[in-house]
């Protein structure tokens, strides 16, 4: 098992890019299940969880190969597979994405269960109560949701739940209605931007679809679809990583290809925090002085601060002049990064679905464990500002959703690198 280690205190400088976004990509190659044409995905990042989307579209019969580093072709070729089993499915809770197409394309899909993570129990319900709206019988059987349906009929369909919208939730109601019979109204539709993603691809696939990147989606169902090519936004995620760890270390970055307009909410608390942001042509600037202020700060459906971003903005107000509020609206639970920013010396303590950040002079190098994708990536930046060497174990969690990021933060000057074991 690979794992990270980091010799914290040197200020980033120079220019990175952002990559492809994988949350993106996953919910567009599950609707090459829509086509048995081909449908060609270029800026693809190289990741774990598209590797694993990959293996679950083979079992469902689609040709899926990286035709060249960052360019991928999906093609149906035997739609008679609907099964999506658990062995794969736990590696990845995306794969849930499989459901509407295959329901809506095949008339039967029986797709594992994701079952619950290290950041939550992140249920389902919502994804089942729409796709029964479109007329699918569904029923969970020793672990699997089994749904079919003969025929599905467009509805009207309200999507939001205690947490508010569902983005995997939306995309998948969405791949079935396109090819429903009638018209479907999606309200608290997500309006993530990868969300809005989909919805222009499935538009080049021949779907007719309105109110794109609204909360309130209609979709006229049409009888087929065919293939498309589309190149994949950048990472969003990815980009304010970069920016934090450009800001946490005092340094001066260049964050090629990250887009403000999808960054509004970490722009505005990275501003807050003291640290400057420059929307320079095709990227963003960071430029800090490593002094930061505290603030508070609450998670929310875009355009708010995504939850992805909470463990990254938590390890910088961990060294912030002052104490932090961090308030968790999405998943109440992930909190699994507060523990090993401890062992680095972080004062940070849960209250509830909040954690109190009392800022520290200094982080201070330890081994850590990474639990979860993005909990991984704050253990990066604080090994970052740390003093002495920070080793991260459990790595594989980074590779789900950064590529390469170790490469990316050692051009930039970082003193980091990956042990193989
Ligand atoms: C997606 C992202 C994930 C991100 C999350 C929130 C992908 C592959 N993953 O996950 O990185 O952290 O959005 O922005 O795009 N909920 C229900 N019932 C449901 C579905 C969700 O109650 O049927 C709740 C969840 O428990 C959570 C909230 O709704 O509290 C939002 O979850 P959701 O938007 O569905 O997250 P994902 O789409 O799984």
């Amino acid at each position: 098992m690979d794992s990270i280690e980091i010799k914290g205190g040197v200020p980033l400088k120079g220019e990175v890019r952002a990559g492809g976004a994988k949350n993106a990509v996953l919910p567009m190659m599950a609707a090459a299940l829509l086509t048995n044409e081909t449908c060609r995905f270029t800026n693809v990042p190289k990741l774990r969880d598209v590797d694993s989307m990959c293996m679950i579209l083979r079992q469902l019969g689609v040709r899926a190969e990286r035709v060249q580093p960052h360019t991928l072709e999906l093609e149906a070729i035997d739609e008679s597979p609907c099964l999506a089993p658990y062995s794969l499915v736990s590696q990845m809770r995306a794969s849930i994405c499989v459901l509407g197409p295959l329901l809506a394309r095949r008339g039967r899909a029986r797709v594992a269960m994701p079952g619950g993570c290290v950041i939550g129990t992140r249920p389902i319900d919502l994804h089942l109560k729409g796709l029964r709206a479109l007329g699918a019988r569904i029923n969970i059987d020793r672990g699997d949701v089994i749904a079919d349906a003969r025929k599905l009929r467009g509805a009207e369909i309200y999507l939001g739940g205690p947490h508010g919208s569902t983005v995997l939730g939306t995309c998948n109601v969405l791949s079935a209605a396109v090819l429903a019979e009638g018209i479907t109204t999606i309200e608290n539709a997500a309006c993530e931007p990868e969300v809005e993603e989909l919805c222009r691809f499935l538009k080049k696939m021949g779907a007719k679809i309105s109110g794109i990147g609204t909360k309130r989606l209609k979709i006229e169902g049409v009888t087929s679809l065919k293939g498309a090519e589309h190149s994949t936004i950048p990472d969003r995620i990815e980009a304010a990583t970069l920016l934090v760890a450009g800001a946490i270390t005092g340094g001066d970055v260049f964050v090629r290809k990250a887009r403000a307009d999808h960054l509004a909410a970490v722009i505005d608390a990275l501003r807050q925090i003291g640290v400057k942001i420059t929307e320079e042509a095709n990227g963003i600037r960071v430029t800090s002085n490593g002094k930061f202020k505290p603030m508070d700060l609450t998670t929310l459906p875009y355009p708010g601060i995504p939850t992805d971003m909470q463990a990254q903005l938590m390890a910088l107000l961990a060294v912030a002049d002052g104490i932090s509020v961090v308030t968790e609206r999405i998943f109440p639970d992930r909190f699994m990064h507060i523990a090993e920013l401890g062992r680095m010396r972080a004062n940070i303590r849960k209250e509830g679905t909040s954690a109190i950040v009392i800022g520290v002079k200094y982080l201070s190098g330890a081994p850590v464990m990474a639990s979860d994708l993005r909990a991984s990536a704050a253990l990066v930046l604080a090994g970052l500002v740390a003093r002495n060497t920070t080793h991260i174990s459990r790595v594989y969690h980074i590779d789900r959703g950064y590529e390469r990021l170790e490469r990316k933060l050692a051009r930039l000057g970082a003193r980091i690198k990956r042990l193989k074991t």
